[in-house]
């Protein structure tokens, strides 16, 4: 058997000073997606994801807290895994830049570098940002800031080893134009080129002395590792790098390493240069993806603005939160993150288009076959071949979509199928075809065309969201078959097998209501704890009513006297209720399609009776008569479970 095609994708390690934020959350969702995706279309693949310990910066955080920066940075750690078990992120390992595996090889490389001439003693006088942990010169600074984060910088006067850039920076310049696919989007290229190596690369200070929270240098313990290169290494140190037998050879050079645009210059300039120093080859794609801003700026833990991904996953799924992520913002540029937005695609992709489409058309398997999947007829008709070719077409389009990181339009091209299987309902009209046995093999093929377009949905939709494909595949009976969830088993439509159990399960996305979300999480709690405490406000909150309100409407059992046809109308029927009042109630009622006026007379349904009358067709209308509407179209009057006195009241 031929050996599987190798794929490692990393994400950077996160500082672990705070609790991440939605925005740090992004670009570990969109690592797992593309990791997931590459596992489901049949690469072994290695996800590595991880936190960036030491430095300056988390020394400082801890003193604040009071805390050791141990301890401090293990709590913090733990509430991270605990976010990406959450968020469904399914990585291969977890590095800690302070595990012995990582520190005692990048002592290693730091003496190796120094041994080879690229390291040497010196003294750094100059600019430190320690937010963003990186040196810059006088000229670099905006506004007397720091450029990246404008914060302020310190002056920092200390015995340090630098690390010779310029010896290679003419190499990197030549690898970076010899490959066009190593700095992603194309357009940060020019960017790192004009900024940084064309006016000439300074030295790196790569060592600190004044404090001491870091790995220190193996033979000048007075010194501790600058945290970038520490970090940075962590890509490598996690494969085993150096080690005998390692999954190393399996895996170097990265083929994508993920990371936001403010870090690019770490990774396209000080991480492939201290690479060649040490003769390995350099990852071959660093992709810079943009920022998820508020509407009020950038989203950081430490301006108190961050959304935390934890109450939103819970509160949403985290399926949705993923979803969300990955299609709202066209990867690679900056995006907007409100909750206006999130609502509006919850209930637009996620309630009315997927979840209705496996809701109607679970509904019918049940209500025509008796949740049996039907045998397809063999002809075709046109809107079968439609969808079947767009389905067909969409594991090719959304790969090739994924091959080029543009993720939001893999899930633009599968959400092309899930809208055309809910045109395809609409063009074949189940519910008429239901009406005619001389249809019912037509209706067959029509249910099972539905449910096969819903496995290949699900099989797609799991890199992206993985929990709702269990729950499809649950309802479409193939959850003990794995065969079918395979995306080799898109490779032919008609998989499915005729005669298999399907069954409705609870809607996937329940609609909800923008304004009481807005509301809810403004008030920055959850909607079932105000509930607890302010009950009014809790119910405004909601959308809700109060009794008084509800009792405002006079609900009654009414029972139909007489029924007939409109003249001129195939919808309206007219009938004549009994409320228990001493002269009957006229009513026009759109129930002709659904049923037959004589099988009307003599039932005892659900009525308004204060609703201000009004002329249908000329017809006086006093009322009108409760039914419950399905998606797919049926109608069904609403009963009493005993027979009543006419007029009695409901409440
Ligand atoms: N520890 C360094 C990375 C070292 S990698 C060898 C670091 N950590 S971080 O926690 O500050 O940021 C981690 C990642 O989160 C970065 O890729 C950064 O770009 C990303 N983001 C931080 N805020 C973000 C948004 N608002 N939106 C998108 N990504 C964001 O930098």
């Amino acid at each position: 058997m031929a050996e599987k095609k190798t794929f490692y994708i990393t994400t950077p390690i996160y500082y672990p000073s705070n609790k991440l934020h939605v925005g740090n959350s992004y670009t570990t969702v969109a690592a797992d997606a593309m990791a997931r995706f590459k596992r489901l279309t049949g690469y072994k693949v290695w996800f590595l994801t991880g936190t960036d310990e030491h430095g300056q910066k988390i020394q400082r955080q801890a003193e604040a807290t009071g805390k050791p920066p141990a301890d401090f940075v293990d709590e913090i750690v733990e509430w991270i895994k605990e976010l990406w078990q959450e968020l469904d992120i399914e990585y291969d390992d977890f590095i800690r830049t302070t595990e012995s595996r990582h520190k005692e090889k990048v002592a290693r490389i730091f003496e190796r570098y120094y041994e080879q001439g690229d390291i040497y003693k010196g003294k750094y006088e100059g600019l430190y940002c320690t937010p963003c942990e990186a040196y810059w010169t006088e000229r670099q600074l905006e506004d007397g800031n720091c450029p990246d984060c404008g914060r302020k910088v310190e002056l920092i006067d200390e015995e340090a080893y630098f690390f010779r850039m310029s010896k290679y920076a003419d190499r990197l310049l030549k690898h970076i134009e010899a490959h066009p696919e190593f700095i992603q989007p194309p357009s940060r290229k020019n960017e790192m080129i004009n900024n940084f190596l064309k006016p000439g690369l300074e030295d790196l200070c790569v060592s600190r002395t004044s404090f001491d929270w870091g790995i220190p240098v193996p033979f000048d313990q007075d010194h501790v590792i600058y945290v970038w290169l520490d970090a940075l290494s962590n890509y490598i140190t996690a494969l085993g790098y150096g080690e005998e037998g390692s999954i190393y050879e399996e895996f170097w050079p990265a083929d994508v390493q993920l990371i936001g645009k403010d870090i690019l210059r770490f990774h396209t300039i000080y991480w492939p240069i201290f690479l060649m120093a040490l003769g390995e080859p350099l990852p071959k794609t660093v992709f810079g993806h943009g920022w998820l801003m508020l509407q009020e700026g950038k989203m950081s833990k430490s301006k108190g603005n961050a959304i935390d991904p934890m109450v939103l996953a819970g509160r949403y799924s985290s399926d949705a939160l993923r979803y969300f992520l990955l299609r709202e913002i066209p990867f690679g540029q900056d995006g907007i993150f409100s909750l206006e937005s999130f609502i509006t695609r919850i209930n637009n992709d996620l309630a009315n288009d997927l979840g209705n489409l496996v809701s109607r058309t679970l509904t019918m398997a049940e209500r025509y076959f008796d949740g049996v999947l039907p045998k397809p007829s063999a002809g075709e008709e046109n809107t079968d071949q439609e969808l079947r070719g767009t389905a067909q077409n969409t594991p090719v389009a959304v790969e090739s979509a994924m091959d080029q990181m543009k993720i939001s339009d893999a899930l633009a091209e599968l959400w092309l199928l899930v809208r055309q299987s809910n045109k395809y309902i609409d063009d074949n009209m189940p519910w008429n075809l239901a009406k005619d046995p001389a249809s019912r093999e037509r209706l067959g093929t029509v249910i099972y065309n539905l449910i096969e377009s819903i496995r290949f949905i699900a099989v797609i939709l799991k890199p992206y969201m993985p929990r709702t494909p269990e729950s499809i595949w649950e309802q479409i009976g193939i959850s003990g078959n794995e065969e079918l969830q395979q995306w080799e088993s898109l490779d032919q439509w008609g998989r499915m097998k005729p005669g298999t159990a399907v069954r409705r399960g609870e809607d996937l996305f329940p609609r909800l209501n923008l304004q009481a979300e807005i509301r809810a999480m403004r008030a920055d709690k959850p909607l079932e704890e105000k509930a607890a405490g302010e009950p009014e406000e809790a119910e405004e909150q909601a959308g809700l009513i109060n009794l008084e309100q509800f009792q405002q409407v006079d609900l009654r059992v009414a029972e139909i006297n007489s029924a007939e046809k409109m003249p001129k109308s195939d919808k309206l029927l007219k009938l004549e209720v009994d409320i228990g009042e001493e002269t009957k109630r006229q009513v026009v009622a759109g129930l002709a399609e659904y049923y037959q006026p004589e099988e009307l007379i003599g039932r005892q349904v659900l009525f308004v009776a204060n609703l201000k009358p009004v002329k249908l067709r000329g017809v006086l209308s006093q009322g009108m008569l409760l039914a419950a509407t399905g998606d797919d179209g049926i109608l069904a009057l609403t009963t009493v479970d005993k027979t009543m006195a006419p007029g009695s009241r409901i409440s």
